[in-house]
Formats: structure tokens, sequence, C-alpha cells
């Protein structure tokens, strides 16, 4: 086990952020993960673990503990003849294990194709893309308690998921690291292409029946026309969760706002696009110094240089404040603030 110190995180975060982890540790094996949390004592050190670092904006120098989780593998362990368990290690990069999915026509996370970062952090916050989210296909997880370092299992139920939600940023944040999560998949796919775009893109390419590589292929078409790369500009996905409101705020809001866009959520609520607000807010395309929102997607916040954590920290804010005078509502962050 190699702990190192002083180790730059900017590598490790995909906003490009630069700041220094104290300690830093990167793990291979459950064993190794289970011999590191039970030697250490995290009541009096601080632990970040780290997947692929697309869901976090670096605020400061981490005076803890990184544990990079790094533990490959991904493995049939039951089936029957519709469904297909399958366990993915949580350093498996969350796209290759859609690809694994997609090779060998197991049904469920298609729509999920080219989410940044690792299976591991997936349940966090129950990651959803084109009219699919995990949950859907989500069968247990395990993970290795940080007080005790035993490994437990949750299972869906368990893991209280909502939109963008877990029990993992509630009541169970920072007390579990997970090792490996089990999907249940379908061997007789049943399409989910409610998603406007994503029927729209079949069309445009002419294919009248969908397979799972193809609706894979439409999603793909569809992330990369208006998300940017990371590799290219930092960013960390849609910075802010789209609110859910009551349908009468709504009704309201339509009164002012007509061109306003929402969409049926929770019994009694409507989700309305963050995007759409945020531009009509004028900050789409606007650079602020290092930060800006994005161009094509204004709930993407971005880096274009070096920007300080603290620098976008203070861009969303500011974005935030705007939508609340022109809206009278909240919209929160979706990345994690570190
Ligand atoms: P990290 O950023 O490394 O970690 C995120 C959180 O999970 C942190 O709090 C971390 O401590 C914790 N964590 C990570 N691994 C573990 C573990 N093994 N055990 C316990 N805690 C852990 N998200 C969506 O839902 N839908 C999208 O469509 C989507 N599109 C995106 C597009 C772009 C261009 C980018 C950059 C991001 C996008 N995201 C999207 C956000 C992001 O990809 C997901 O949240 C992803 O699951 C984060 O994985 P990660 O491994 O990078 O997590
Ligand atoms: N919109 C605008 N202007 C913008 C951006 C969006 O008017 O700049 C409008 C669009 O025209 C559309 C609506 O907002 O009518 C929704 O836009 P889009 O389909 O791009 O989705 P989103 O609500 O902005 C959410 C997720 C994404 C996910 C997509 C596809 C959240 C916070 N974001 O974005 O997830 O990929 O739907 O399902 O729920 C992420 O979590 O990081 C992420 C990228």
């Amino acid at each position: 086990m190699n702990i190192q110190y002083n180790k730059s995180l900017k590598p490790f975060n995909t906003f490009g952020i630069e700041a220094q982890s104290k300690e830093f540790v990167e793990v291979k094996s459950v064993e190794e993960l289970q011999l590191l949390v039970s030697m250490f004592d995290f009541t009096s050190r601080n632990l970040l673990v780290l997947g692929g670092g697309s869901n976090m904006l670096i605020t400061k120098n981490f005076e803890g503990m990184v544990i990079k989780n790094s533990i490959k593998g991904i493995e049939v362990i039951n089936e029957n003849e519709d469904y297909v368990w399958v366990k993915a290690m949580a350093g498996e990069v969350w796209h290759e294990f859609v690809l694994f999915c997609i090779e060998n026509n197991y049904a469920g996370v298609e729509n999920l194709s080219l989410i940044p970062g690792c299976v591991g952090a997936a349940p966090m916050q129950n990651i959803g893309a084109y009219g699919v989210e995990i949950k859907d296909t989500f069968y247990s997880l395990q993970a290795i308690e940080v007080d005790t370092s035993d490994l437990v299992e949750f299972t869906n139920a368990d893991c209280k998921f909502g939109y963008r939600e877990s029990i993992f940023k509630q009541e169970a944040k920072g007390k579990y690291i997970i090792a490996s999560v089990t999907f249940k998949l379908n061997k007789h796919p049943k399409f989910n292409i409610t998603y406007g775009a994503i029927q729209q893109t079949l069309d445009k390419n002419g294919i009248t029946e969908p397979t799972i590589k193809s609706i894979s292929d439409a999603v793909i078409e569809i992330r990369t026309s208006k998300l940017p790369n990371p590799k290219l500009l930092g960013n960390a996905g849609s910075f802010f969760k789209n609110p859910e409101i009551p349908n009468e705020q709504f009704e309201q809001l339509k009164l002012q706002f007509p061109a306003i866009v929402g969409f049926p959520a929770s019994a009694g609520h409507t989700k309305l696009a963050a995007g759409w607000m945020i531009e009509q807010c004028g900050w789409k395309g606007k650079q602020v110094g290092n930060t800006g929102s994005h161009k094509d997607q204004a709930l993407v916040l971005v880096n274009y240089g070096d920007a300080t954590g603290n620098e976008i920290w203070q861009l969303a804010m500011d974005i935030q404040q705007s939508v609340k005078e022109k809206f009278g509502v909240v919209i929160n962050p979706e990345v994690n603030i570190i």
C-alpha cells in the first residue's frame, strides 16, 4: 500500500482544479481497501473517496486522505432465461461497463452511455439520463463500512434512490465506501425512447428497428452534440439539479413566462429545466474570468483555464441568485462541493 503525500488532485477531477491532498492512496482490491480502512481512524481523519472526479468541485486543499478506488472487474454472477445479474467492481469506468452490456446484448443501461466516472459512484446520485436511472437496473451493492471495515450489502430499497439522490448523500453520507455494484439486466430488451431527442435521432439515422447498440449510439450522438468533453474543457456535467416545484407554482410561472420548460415529476410537482432558466437570465455562453456557463448547455459550468474552485463556486452562487430573483425558484448544486 503506497501512501503519497501532498499529491496534486488536478489530474483526478474533471473540472481540472488544482488542489493538493495531504494523503493519497490508490486501492486495487477489496481486501486492500478493507485493510486500509481498518488501519486508520477516520473519525479523526478526513476521508474523500474518489472515482473519476467527474461530479465534484474542489474548493481547497484536502486536509485528509483521498482514497482513489481502482478496484476492477466485471462478471456475470447469475442468469436465467430472462435476466442476467452482472457484478461490476467500483473502479470500473462506467462507460466500459455499459459497453460490456451492449456487446453481450444485456439491456437496461444503454441510455446511460457515455456518462463519465466510475461504477462505484453511480449509486451515489442514482445517475440518470434520457429517461433512465440506475435504480431501474440496480440490484444490490457491497460497501465497506468505514467505522468497522465490515463488508455490508445494500438492496435497491435500502439505497432510497430518488432524482439525483440516495442514502449515501443523506444519512449514510461518508459512512461507506462502495466496493461493487450488481445490476439485473434484461435479456429481452424493452427500449425506453420516451426522451424525444432519442426518437428524433433514430429517425434522422433511418433506424426503424432499434437495438441496444443503436440506442446507445443515438445517446452518444446527442450527448456529444451539447455536452463539453472534460478532456478539452473542464466541467462536471450539470452543475445544478433541475428543481421540482408544486404544480400550482408552475401554472403561475407559466402565466408570466409562457415558454418555461417543465416536466411532470413526483405527485403534484413539476420539474423545471434549470438550463432554460439560466439561459433566460443571460448566462448561457457568458465567460466570467476563467469560468463560464457553456455555450451549448447553460446548466454546465466550465473552467476555461486555471480557474480555482472558489471562482467556479462564486459564479454558481451568482447564477443561483439571478435565477431566484427572476423566477423565485432556488436551484441547488448537483455536484459535490469539497
Ligand atoms: P466522483 O466525482 O469521483 O465522486 C462523486 C461522489 O461520490 C463524491 O462524493 C465521492 O466521494 C463519492 N464516491 C465516489 N466513488 C465512491 C465509492 N466507491 N464509494 C463511496 N463514495 C464514492 N451524471 C448523471 O447522473 N447523468 C448525466 O447525464 C451526467 N452527465 C455528465 C456529463 C459530463 C460531461 C460530466 C463531466 C459529468 C456528468 N455527470 C452525469 C456527473 C457524473 O458523471 C456522475 O455523477 C458520475 O457518477 C460521477 O462518477 P465519478 O466516479 O466521477 O465520481
Ligand atoms: N435547455 C435550455 N437551455 C439550455 C439547456 C437546456 O433551454 O442551455 C432546455 C432544453 O431545450 C430542454 C430542457 O432544457 O427543453 C432540458 O435540457 P436537456 O435535455 O439538455 O437536459 P437537462 O435537464 O439540462 C438533464 C440532466 C443531465 C442529463 C440530461 C439528459 C440534470 C441536472 N441533468 O439535463 O445530466 O444528461 O438531462 O437526460 O438532471 C448531469 O447530471 O451531470 C447531467 C448532464
